[in-house]
């Protein structure tokens, strides 16, 4: 047994994490920046909130202090939409902010560090958010501890920010909109499989100081992804693709709006293609990962369980 520290614990996939270790009888402490304002979604009783920043060193010190292992599911507000002016990009908040947690892990009684990277990092990659994670991989691989990182594909769940998104549309319109064609592959991993894997991670020796990739048991078109959605909702609607370079035009102008509602560099995140090897991840966790239809049903119960407004019925 061992006392974890999960930075970004409030998060979707951080906080799916802290009530799987805590499942597992783990003693848990979370950093947040503000201990006062988690959601009561996301405060998983028996865990502990400690606040702190990534960017304050001695704050990680702090909450580190007596830790054995610390999880990072760090992500800014509002990615991929960057902000520079806020200090909200890849480089700053997965990278640097990523390396400041190795240092004070290597200065505190930490021994095992596990990172979120993502699908798709290695050297040689031009988008901000694999040469921010790489950085932070590297930074985690040098560190001298026992490390693991996970690359995940697309993740999604009953608190995410993407897919759900188009199940409020499916809710409030007759149109689905989608980014891109519609036909760009990806490989959607449901966060409860995420979670109990990396659990598992915690103290399984033959994940130390490896990379696994972390995605779904399908590969599906965008298009294949909605129409599941779609059909577990019950609901028969228009999806609407909208052509990239279209919205990389869109996006050109409203990143100068307030609050940069898009910019080109999301459109670019969101139409990324990225499948992943999950061989190696299940000879070390042999587990049967969840299918998008299966997951979806699970947190939105099947169309027959939902009623008008598209809540679970009591
Ligand atoms: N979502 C996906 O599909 C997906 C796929 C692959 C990889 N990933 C990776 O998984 C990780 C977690 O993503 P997510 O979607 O769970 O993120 P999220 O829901 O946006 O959660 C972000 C977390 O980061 C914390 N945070 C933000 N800035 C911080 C700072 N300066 N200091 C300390 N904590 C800070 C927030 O805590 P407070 O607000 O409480 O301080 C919150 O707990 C990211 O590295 C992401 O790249 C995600």
């Amino acid at each position: 047994m061992v006392q974890t520290l999960v930075t970004g614990g409030t998060g979707f996939i951080g906080s799916s994490i802290v009530r799987q270790l805590i499942k597992n009888r783990e003693t848990v402490h979370v950093l947040t920046r503000n201990p006062f304002y988690v959601p009561r979604s996301r405060r998983i009783p028996g865990a502990v909130y400690i606040q702190g920043d990534v960017f304050d060193a001695s704050s990680l010190r702090r909450a580190m202090k007596g830790c054995d292992a610390v999880i990072n599911a760090v992500q800014f507000e509002n990615a991929p939409f960057e902000n520079p002016k806020k200090g909200l990009t890849y480089e700053r908040v997965d990278g640097e902010g990523t390396v400041n947690q190795v240092d004070a892990a290597k200065e505190s009684s930490v021994k095992r560090f596990i990172y979120i990277s993502g699908a798709g990092v290695r050297e040689g990659r031009q988008e901000p958010w694999f040469k921010a994670k790489l950085k932070a991989e590297k930074a985690v691989q040098e560190s001298g501890l026992q490390w693991s990182i996970f690359r995940p594909s697309w993740i999604y769940g009953p608190e995410d920010q993407s897919l759900n998104k188009f199940s409020l549309f499916a809710r409030i319109s007759p149109v689905v909109p989608i980014i891109g064609s519609g036909k760009e592959k990806i490989q959607p991993v449901y966060v409860e499989d995420v979670a109990s894997i990396i659990s598992l991670a915690l103290n399984a020796e033959k994940s130390f100081n490896q990379i696994f990739e972390i995605g779904g048991p399908e590969i599906l078109t965008m298009r294949e992804i909605v129409k599941t959605l779609l059909r577990v909702q019950g609901k028969k609607r228009l999806i609407l693709p909208h052509p990239k370079p279209l919205m990389k035009l869109i996006a050109s102008i409203l990143q100068y709006f307030p609050g940069r509602p898009l910019t080109p560099g999301a459109i670019d995140f969101v139409t990324m293609e990225e499948y992943v090897d999950t061989a190696p991840l299940l000879k070390v966790f042999p587990m049967s990962l969840t299918s998008l239809q299966k997951g979806l049903t699970q947190y939105m119960g099947s169309a027959s369980d939902l009623n008008e407004s598209g809540r679970q019925a009591a």
